[in-house]
């Protein structure tokens, strides 16, 4: 077992002692279906559903919760949108941060189905140039997807901005949570986000296989699944209402326990003291990085405009090797390559290469930081 865990943006570990405690708590002691009989055991199994879609309205201020929907994570979400979006003779356009759950749907849709798609170029830094977007727009763009936070290089990207550009066209704003949900203050509803989709095993601290959209009001989807949805069962037809209308199957009881957990240890804990934690050992990360020869650090080095996901290559060690040798010699967890998001490493100029990626959460320490940076220094010098 590793000693130093540095892989939140992969996924977040350990968990609140809590989230462990309501899966097994599911499993044990509730253990039905829920929303499908009307016995105790299934009876409860739907309120403990119906407990973690109102923890994630409270946490992202959103008035209706049955305007978020559960998926398995947040390429699932993801997919749902682009898909339900992007008809035949439409456009879309993305940035160059995206992750390839937004990338490889969108091209496998443009391949068969007439869509088109465009990508704005972010600067080496990763930052956004709102003129670029303004350039991109066609008169059938009808989806901008724009992550929050790269998980390459930790950039916030100014969603508030894009969901304007949007906004004034009557085009929908997909916004890709999975690095920024439960680590900073998102009200969707506000910013006037039309699909905000999130993971619940990150910065949610929820189990993995859990996920979910937020879907504005008065906005329109398509399910990517259909079936049972323990509602309307006379009809051939799914129903129109959510959550149903995307929630076919039996869904992650055990899972969306652990979510609600997580998300209740959040909002107890505050995300501006989450916030504030990740603050201090990021930018203790970066400035000894900064501090050290031969050592490329990519993405903003200012707090405000990131969040605790740093990459960084030691000249003359590959990504691969340094994080083995991490691995193997210091028993410290990090993520090395291309993090599936070949395209924000070629913006940044690491495609080829790839980066060493130390993501943080709550749970982590400045003696965490430290661990990394005297190893570092010792790596470099074998
Ligand atoms: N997308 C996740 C990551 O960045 C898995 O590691």
């Amino acid at each position: 077992m590793q000693d130093i865990y540095l892989d939140n943006g992969a996924t977040t570990f350990p968990k609140p002692e809590s989230v462990y405690r309501a899966v097994d708590h599911f499993n044990r002691e509730v253990g039905g279906s829920p929303g499908r009989s009307g016995h105790e055991r299934a009876l409860e199994a739907g309120r403990e559903v119906l407990r973690a879609r109102e923890a994630l309205a409270a946490l992202l201020g959103v008035a209706d919760a049955s305007r978020i929907i559960f998926t398995k994570n947040a390429t699932e979400a993801l997919n749902m949108v682009i898909r339900s979006v992007l008809k035949p003779g439409t456009h879309a356009i993305i940035t160059s941060l995206e992750h390839n759950a937004v990338w490889r749907p969108l091209e496998a849709l443009a391949e068969r189905n007439d869509v088109a798609y465009d990508i704005v170029q972010c600067e080496g830094d990763g930052s956004l140039d709102l003129v670029r977007m303004h350039e991109a727009l066609r008169p059938n763009t009808s989806l901008i997807a724009c992550i929050h936070a790269s998980n390459v290089t930790g950039n916030l990207l100014p969603i508030e901005e894009v969901a304007k550009i949007a906004c004034e066209r009557s085009i929908a704003v997909l916004v890709d949570a999975a690095q920024t949900a439960g680590r900073v203050e998102l009200r969707p509803e506000e910013l006037g986000i039309q699909y905000l989709a999130f993971t619940g095993h990150k910065e949610l601290f929820g189990p993995q296989g859990t996920g979910g959209l937020f879907i504005a009001p008065g906005t329109d989807i398509d399910p990517l699944h259909f079936g049972g949805t323990g509602s309307l069962s006379e009809s051939p037809k799914q129903p129109e209402f959510l959550p149903d209308r995307c929630e076919s199957g039996t869904t992650n009881g055990p899972g969306l326990a652990g979510l609600r957990a997580g998300i209740e240890f959040i909002l107890k804990t505050g995300v501006t003291q989450i916030r504030r934690h990740e603050e201090e050992l990021t930018t203790r990360l970066i400035e000894g990085l900064l501090a050290m020869d031969g050592l490329s650090v990519y993405g903003p080095h200012d707090w405000e405009k990131r969040v605790g996901i740093v990459s960084f290559n030691l000249d003359g060690l590959a990504s691969p090797e340094l994080a083995s040798l991490l691995n193997e010699r210091y028993h410290i967890a990090v993520r090395a390559g291309l993090h599936c998001a070949p395209l924000a490493h070629k913006t940044i100029g690491t495609l080829e290469e790839g980066t060493l990626r130390a993501s943080f959460s709550y749970f982590n320490t400045n003696e965490d930081v430290d661990n990394l940076l005297q190893a570092l220094r010792e790596a470099k010098k074998c």
